[in-house]
């Protein structure tokens, strides 16, 4: 596959095929992924691959918590607590899109609820993905574990695999964090879902949008 295809053509994946992804597929990603750079080369990631009854059993975790109305408890703030244009009108056409590809109106609230959940279980997919990143670093190597987990999205798709990253994933780091026995040392960057996409589903059948080169751009000469 082409970078410049593997790039333009990567989506987020919400719906996957009831298939496997073998460890040595994984594995490959990974291998791939890792030729990130990264500030003096300081490879700041450490991703968890989730699977099985794990998988399940971390999905079950997050799921209830939300059900049950907990306050997510981030490691960090990923948006802001008060949004301003451009970013509140970018933000409801993403929600737009994906609820309309779906069938789901704009005041239905438990259809919107139901989709959400289906976060906690990574889409159906057989993979979860969960990026940490240690504490003690700064921004500059939040950056780069950004390069590593885009590598990522783009790796997999050079091996037929799709994803999606998620968020939402990262509300209760703590249970995760606990569940996987990873040191509270170790902070939650996101997560992510991983296996071979559904093409026919209808959650597949939109593209969201991009600005211009122009509108995000300056020229100096
Ligand atoms: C770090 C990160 C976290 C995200 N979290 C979620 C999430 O929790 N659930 C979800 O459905 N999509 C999530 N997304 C996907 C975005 O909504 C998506 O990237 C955006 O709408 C652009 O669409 P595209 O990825 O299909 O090009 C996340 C994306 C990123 C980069």
């Amino acid at each position: 596959m082409e970078v410049t295809d593997a790039i333009r053509n990567r989506k987020s994946t919400r719906t996957f095929l009831d298939k496997p992804v073998s460890d040595e597929l994984i594995s490959d990603v990974l291998e791939c992924a890792r030729w990130a750079p990264s500030g003096v080369n300081s490879q700041p990631w450490h991703v968890a691959i989730v699977t099985g009854e794990t998988k399940l059993k971390v999905g079950k975790a997050l799921a209830k918590l939300r059900a049950d109305g907990a306050k997510a408890r981030q490691d960090y703030e990923y948006y802001p607590t008060q949004i301003e244009e451009p970013y509140i009108t970018r933000k409801r056409a993403c929600a737009h899109a994906l609820y309309n590809a779906l069938g789901i109106k704009r005041n239905d609230i438990e259809k919107r609820k139901a989709q959400w959940m289906k976060n906690y279980h990574g889409f159906g997919s057989p993979v979860t993905l969960l990026f940490f990143i240690d504490a003690i670093l700064e921004k500059g190597s939040w950056v780069d574990a950004g390069m590593f987990i885009q590598n990522v999205m783009l790796a997999a798709r050079g091996f037929s695999l799709e994803t999606c990253p998620q968020a939402a994933l990262a509300e209760y780091p703590d249970v995760i964090r606990k569940i996987l026995n990873i040191p509270d040392s170790k902070k939650l960057i996101c997560g992510m879902a991983l296996g071979y996409a559904d093409y026919d589903d209808p959650s597949y059948q939109y593209r969201t949008e991009r600005e211009p080169v122009e509108n995000f751009t300056q020229w100096y000469s």
